[in-house]
């Protein structure tokens, strides 16, 4: 599937863009161990959240929906989870394979787990080596890939883990095998990362103390169920908040977006860059912040992108390259090397995809080096990179020619319907199967 999208044009209006990935998996997660009925609304209907409500269907439970975001989970207990009859399948969702390797290393089973081929190249000792610390038996492919064997029945004990790099996906991982462990189990993070684990653990009862950049719980734990709604996830708002600002004449409000303070890198970097931001109705909804974002179109200046600020805005970067590429002067983006470990090398794939629209763009190790100026018209792969593909379809407004993005079908892995809300707000994208 290719986007075709043509140059110019401005985006305006109000649009709710689809519901928070890594809230949507973790709401199925916890529904499904919990005791009692858990009701989702605001469900990402995108294929990584489907799969990882999939897997816990092919576990024997009970899910009703998703209809229109909603979804009903009956959960079954900490142990009432079934042997599936085949491999999990979790195709592009990493953030699936990674969590569900911590909730399923305690179970009395054995078990599987599967993806794509852009996921069985992704690295994976990053869990399995705290795993196998807790007590747990998970074998790996070749270079510590997918697919993970799991063997059932382990006695797992708590840990005392430092994360060697900033991932929510890591530290979500060690929390949930800790909650089928014997005693304390504490994660302790060189960077804060997302925090949507920690904050649904504790509205399910299962309370994780934070103490400075350390999260504890103990085992062995129980959840109780919950309602959950889940707000727009501001991973998606992204490349609206870039395309309003990039586009002149431009003005967008996006409604009900998360704002966790883990999550705004964005906003904080768009606006380092001299981009109109402003959070309106500010409220709370399921224990995460929300607030509408009014982007008007602005001037935007390169900067050198505070190092803090990366793991706080890791999956918006393929979009803050596009940001930079209309900017006047330099970006420099340094100690972002997760980048190359994501749904593809973003700093490669990107990198090789604005020098093909003529930007002066040189990769680095931990980053890129980026010169604002014009843009030329032309055609970029997106290598099946969801993020990529959105990102360069943003890059049309400011572009002096139509851009073609090829390889564009992963797009509904977080962001279905993508192409027909930018249609509404004012891209000129077409969908070529
Ligand atoms: C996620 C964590 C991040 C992010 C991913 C979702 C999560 O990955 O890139 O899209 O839901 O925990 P890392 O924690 O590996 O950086």
């Amino acid at each position: 599937m290719k986007f075709i999208v043509n140059n110019g044009g401005k985006l305006s209006g109000d649009i709710r863009v689809p519901g928070d990935k890594s809230i949507s998996h973790r709401s199925i997660m916890f529904g499904s161990i919990a005791e009692g009925t858990s009701r989702i609304s605001g469900f990402l209907e995108g294929e990584d959240s489907l799969n990882t409500l999939r897997a816990f269907r092919a576990m024997g439970v009970q899910i009703l929906g998703p209809d229109d975001g909603r979804v009903v989970i009956h959960g079954v207990g900490m142990r009432g989870l079934k042997k599936p009859e085949q491999p999990l399948d979790l195709g592009n969702s990493g953030t699936s394979m990674r969590l569900l390797a911590g909730l399923l290393s305690g179970q009395a089973f054995d078990v599987e787990l599967t993806g794509d081929a852009s996921l069985s190249k992704r690295p994976m000792e990053r869990v399995t080596s705290p795993l196998q610390r807790m007590g747990a038996r998970v074998d790996t492919a070749t270079g510590d890939r997918p697919p993970l064997n799991i063997t059932g029945g382990r006695d797992m004990h708590g840990i005392d883990y430092d994360l060697p790099m900033a991932s929510a996906q890591v530290k979500s991982c060690v929390l949930l095998a800790g909650m089928y462990a014997e005693g304390k189990t504490c994660v302790t993070e060189p960077a804060p990362t997302r925090d949507h684990t920690e904050r649904m653990l504790t509205a399910f009862g299962c309370p994780v103390e934070k103490s400075g950049a350390t999260a504890c719980l103990h085992g062995p734990a129980t959840l109780t169920a919950c309602n959950i709604d889940v707000p727009a996830d501001i991973s998606s708002a992204a490349f609206y908040m870039v395309g309003a600002s990039i586009a002149a004449g431009s003005e967008i409000v996006l409604q009900h977006v998360g704002i966790n303070p883990t999550r705004t890198g964005v906003i904080d970097i768009l606006r380092l860059m001299g981009a109109d931001i402003e959070l309106l109705n500010a409220t709370e909804a399921g224990g995460e912040p929300v607030a509408d974002i009014r982007v008007r179109s602005a001037p935007l200046t390169g900067i050198h992108v505070p190092e803090k600020l990366v793991p706080l805005a890791i999956d918006e970067f393929p979009v803050i390259f596009i940001a930079a590429a209309c900017a006047e002067g330099e970006t420099v983006v340094t100690g972002a090397e997760e980048l190359r470990v994501k749904e593809s090398d973003r700093i490669q794939v990107m990198a090789d995809g604005l020098k093909a629209l003529g930007v002066n763009a040189r990769a680095t190790p931990d980053g890129m080096i980026i010169q604002g100026g014009d843009i030329a018209g032309g055609r970029v792969h997106s290598r099946d990179d969801h993020r990529i593909a959105m990102a360069f379809s943003m890059a049309a407004l400011r572009a002096n020619g139509a851009i073609t993005i090829d390889e564009c079908a992963n797009v509904t892995t977080s962001f279905p319907r993508f192409a027909e809300l930018a249609t509404a707000a004012g891209l000129s994208i077409r969908v070529d199967a």
